[in-house]
């Protein structure tokens, strides 16, 4: 086996230099943790960027990929799967009534693209309204409807027709629109922006005001889906359903999928060979997500997230309020940000030292995605060394 370093320069030399990598190998994960090449452990509250929803290597999914690896791996989308049937019945069921047909992808980005898409043929319009600080993906139709400029001026021009309202201001929404709009884009929590949670009326004005003006409402809970904020899906907490729903992250246990959820009628819209993918709805991946939404609900992963959000919350606010570096600290369910005064780069490398890791959202916002199945006592050590480091 080779050593740390050689891992870590192999990387430097082959990989394109577009990771800010952390100074460490992970070569396995369990639960909660993970463990580098040395063999130290780590609490993983970067979660695989909120992937680990029901941890690292869940036995049950691990159990799925093996089997169905046997069976078969890869199917196309001309060819129907059992494994694939099964996986689509379940997102429909789990989710509301209204969404009730699926596009299977392989990405967050994926899922988003599907959904402009959409949006454009079903309603024959061409503007797509997304929030300030909204994230999306990286790709061309995505990274258009996304709010950061560092991420998207070395790519313009962009797709045309995207607008950006503020995030919690139905009024500028409302200006936004025009006769052209075909949809607007949300996260019910705005993740990459910095767990942004909207104000009580906000998603339920943003819904009435699409309905009100004939534009669809396109939720991306790649990031808040599967349980995350303490309900399966973050709109539940305000109880609006969106007319398209993206999903990834969480969906598969580990393993790349996203999935775009519309209406019957909206989906339908999309005629054979408007849209594709080569390695969407393939059996390895529908096996995975089948475990690990069942893991999700047989294990009661939205209601633990919720609980055990309320209780990290409220020790980070214990132990971190009277730091003179902290600005603010927030979240919903397992989701949740400490902003400080300050740059976070040197804290969250403190941390890594003394075990714990974090995502961080710009350069001031520690952020926190840890698998739902976290234990109380990983809280608390989460809790401490972060109060120990910010101290
Ligand atoms: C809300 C949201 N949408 C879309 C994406 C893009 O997902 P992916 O990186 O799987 O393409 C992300 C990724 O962080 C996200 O948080």
């Amino acid at each position: 086996m080779l050593e740390l370093n050689q891992y870590v320069e192999l990387e430097k030399l082959y990989e394109a230099n577009v990771y800010a990598k952390r100074p460490l190998v992970i070569v396995e994960g369990k639960g909660a943790t993970v463990k580098d090449i040395d063999g130290k452990e780590y609490i993983d509250c970067i979660g695989g960027h909120g992937v680990c929803i029901v941890g690292h290597s869940h036995p049950k999914v691990v159990e799925a990929i093996a089997n169905q690896a046997r069976r078969i791996i890869s199917c196309p989308g001309i060819l129907h799967n059992d494994v694939r049937a099964k996986l689509l019945k379940k997102l429909v069921e789990i989710t509301p009534k209204e969404l009730n047909k699926v596009f299977l992808s392989n990405s967050g980005t994926e899922a988003v693209e599907c959904a402009i898409k959409l949006a454009r043929k079903h309603t024959g319009k061409k503007e797509i309204i997304a929030m300030k600080k909204g994230f999306h993906g990286r790709t061309m139709g995505s990274l258009s409807a996304t709010w950061k400029k560092k991420y998207r001026i070395p790519f313009e021009p962009l797709i045309p027709y995207f607008k950006f309202s503020n995030y919690n201001d139905l009024e500028s929404l409302r200006k936004a629109i025009s006769k052209d709009t075909a949809a607007v884009i949300v996260e019910p929590v705005q993740g990459e922006g910095g767990v942004n949670i909207p104000s009580n009326g906000f998603l339920r004005g943003v819904r009435e005001t699409c309905d009100e003006k004939n534009v669809l409402l396109i939720m991306d809970e790649v990031q808040t889906g599967f349980g995350r904020t303490g309900e399966l899906f973050a709109f539940q907490h305000w109880d609006v359903t969106p007319d398209i729903l993206c999903l990834a992250k969480g969906i598969a246990g580990g393993v790349p999928m996203g999935a775009t959820l519309a209406k019957k009628e909206i989906m339908d819209s999309l005629k054979q060979g408007e849209h594709a993918s080569t390695f969407g709805g393939n059996p390895l991946a529908c096996a995975a997500a089948s475990a690990a939404i069942d893991v999700i609900i047989n294990e009661k992963l939205p209601q633990k997230s919720k609980a055990d959000g309320e209780y990290f919350l409220a020790r980070l606010k214990d132990s971190l309020e009277e730091s003179k570096i902290v600005r603010e600290i927030r979240g919903i369910g397992l989701m949740l940000a400490v902003e400080l005064k300050v740059r976070c780069s040197k804290y969250v490398y403190e941390s890594l030292e003394r075990g714990v890791l974090f995502l961080t959202s710009g350069t001031h916002i520690i952020r926190m995605l840890p698998p739902l199945i976290i234990t109380r006592q990983q809280i608390d050590k989460v809790v401490n060394v972060l109060a120990g480091v910010l101290k």
